[in-house]
């Protein structure tokens, strides 16, 4: 197949057109050290404190929306196409401070000033979408930011003030839009891009039938969807991922739909992109999605790599496997669908055969006499792993329980259905006891590990008083102030 051998995006104002970019090459390096646009910093290179945030607009359906993301683990050929805006770009032609950065400076959100440039373009990532944001939206538009001066209350102020010092329909992103579109659209001609530095390679296949082509030829090369995992094999462990097979700009990988039976959601399809069409279906998933990583994270990493990453601890599989998701895996031209928690073989092993990939999630529409939950345990309510994850759906009819799906993470080595407690719930009345019961009955079920996260015992007594929790909740039963907050 011809290929075009150049990576092209447009940097602030200027278009780039390299051809030396390897798989491995990050954009925080390209910025620092090729540009010298040394505003974006670094500071842990693994998306946790987003020093390096920068936005990212990509063209999608005639339209660029912007998006925080971590510069240091977003790979330098994943953006072709795409416009990056890093902090440069704020100070306008006459060298006048940009709003956001006019209200982070009188309100006092600056005092080292290292995390700034990334507070800033978080804000001004915000700020965009959501002029007059609520003080739960400004603290989870910061959840990737850290800051460790000035506290985050001046910093919070100022993101409150900022559309008293300028409208983002007079930003120069927003006046300069349609221009900006134009030069994106005339980047794109929908053909495969292979580009080479040195040993390491990359490739950006066409379309999906050509990812799948690829992938059955070179079933040893690295797929990237959002690189939150595979960035830190290289900033990290120092590993080469090439070549490596980008799936970013693939629409049919991020395509999601909202059909009569279920919703379909395409395995490249980032948190943030799958957010309203989940949680508009399932609302008890909408407080669970905002302690999924920081925004910078759930902008860029994706449910099909949060699945395929094959992890204990990953948030999506409790919550999808609970909701009777499934997976369809393809290889070449032959796809296949199974249960999500049959993808789950034991630690460190999917089923998944070389060359094949995670094509679509399929996520079943809520059904009659349903009750659900979704719960989070971890040392941090923002930006943490978790220690334990469950997801349950039980269906109640004239009071009986009729159906049971409750799955954990963090209990096992796999993402796991609880068998004994659901066993323990079917046909039973609606009722404490049978909670309790289903709480007992996890003994059977799991022996967790201890590990620096949390004890085995830990583990096993929060897991059991989440039925608690799901029965006061839902019950409408008395529950202590803290388990609504
Ligand atoms: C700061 C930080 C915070 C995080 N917080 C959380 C958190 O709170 N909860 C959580 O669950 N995770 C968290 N993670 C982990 C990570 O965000 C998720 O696992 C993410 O969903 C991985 O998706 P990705 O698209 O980034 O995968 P990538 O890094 O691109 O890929 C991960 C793996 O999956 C493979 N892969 C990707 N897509 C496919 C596919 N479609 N088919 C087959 N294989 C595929 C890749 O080859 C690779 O082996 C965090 C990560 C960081 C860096
Ligand atoms: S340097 Fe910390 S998130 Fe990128
Ligand atoms: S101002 Fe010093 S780290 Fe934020």
């Amino acid at each position: 197949m011809p290929y075009r051998s150049e990576i092209r995006f447009l940097l602030n104002d200027r278009e780039v057109s390299t051809s030396k970019v390897g798989s491995d090459d990050t954009l925080l390096d390209f910025l620092r050290i090729d540009r010298r646009l040394t505003g974006t910093k670094e500071g842990c290179a693994e998306g946790d404190c987003g020093a390096c945030t920068v936005l990212v607009g990509r063209l999608a359906d005639g339209a660029v929306r912007y998006q925080a993301v971590n510069a240091c683990i977003r790979f330098l050929a994943s953006l072709d196409g795409c416009h990056v805006v890093t902090v440069e770009h704020l100070s306008g032609p006459d060298g006048l401070m940009h709003p956001v950065q006019r209200a982070m400076i009188e309100h006092h959100g600056s005092q080292c000033g290292f995390c700034t440039p990334g507070f800033v373009m978080s804000l001004y990532a915000l700020w965009m979408e959501n002029p007059d944001p609520s003080e739960t939206e400004i603290e989870s538009a910061l959840q990737g930011n850290l800051c460790r001066c000035t506290g985050y209350e001046p910093i919070i102020r100022a993101a409150k003030a900022i559309s008293g010092y300028g409208h983002p329909a007079q930003d120069v992103l927003n006046t300069e839009r349609d221009r900006i579109v134009a030069r994106l659209a005339e980047l794109m001609d929908g053909g495969r891009v292979e580009v080479t530095n040195g040993e390491s390679h990359a490739i950006l296949p066409a379309d999906v039938d050509d990812l799948a082509a690829i992938l059955n030829e070179n079933p040893d090369a690295t797929m990237v969807a959002g690189a939150t995992d595979v960035g830190l094999w290289v900033t990290k462990f120092l590993r080469s991922i090439s070549p490596a097979v980008f799936i970013g700009h693939l629409d049919e990988m991020n395509r999601i739909e909202t059909g009569d039976d279920a919703i379909l959601v395409g395995a490249g399809a980032s948190y943030s992109a799958a957010e309203d069409a989940l949680c508009d279906e399932y609302p008890h998933l909408r407080e669970y999605w905002d302690r999924i990583a920081g925004w910078q994270i759930r902008n860029m990493g994706t449910i099909g790599g949060n699945i395929a990453n094959g992890s204990p601890i990953g948030d999506c599989p409790p919550v999808l496997i609970a909701l009777d998701a499934t997976v369809t895996l393809r290889r070449g031209e032959e796809r296949r669908v199974m249960a999500l928690e049959k993808f789950f073989i034991a630690y460190g092993k999917q089923d998944l055969r070389p060359g094949e990939f995670v094509e679509r999630i399929t996520v079943p529409r809520a059904g009659e006499g349903q009750i659900h939950a979704a719960y989070k345990i971890s040392k941090r309510r923002d930006e943490d792993i978790s220690s334990v994850a469950a997801g349950l759906r039980l269906t109640v009819m004239d009071g009986v329980i009729t159906d049971a799906r409750i799955a954990f993470g963090g209990m096992a080595a796999t993402p796991k259905r609880a068998a004994a407690a659901e066993a323990a719930l079917v046909g039973a009345a609606w009722s404490e006891a049978a909670m309790l019961a289903a709480a007992d009955a996890l003994d059977a079920d799991f022996s967790p590990l201890s590990d620096w996260r949390a004890s085995a015992e830990y583990r096993m007594r929060v897991a059991k008083n989440l039925f608690r929790r799901f029965w006061m909740e839902r019950s409408g039963a008395d529950a202590p102030a803290r388990l609504s907050a």
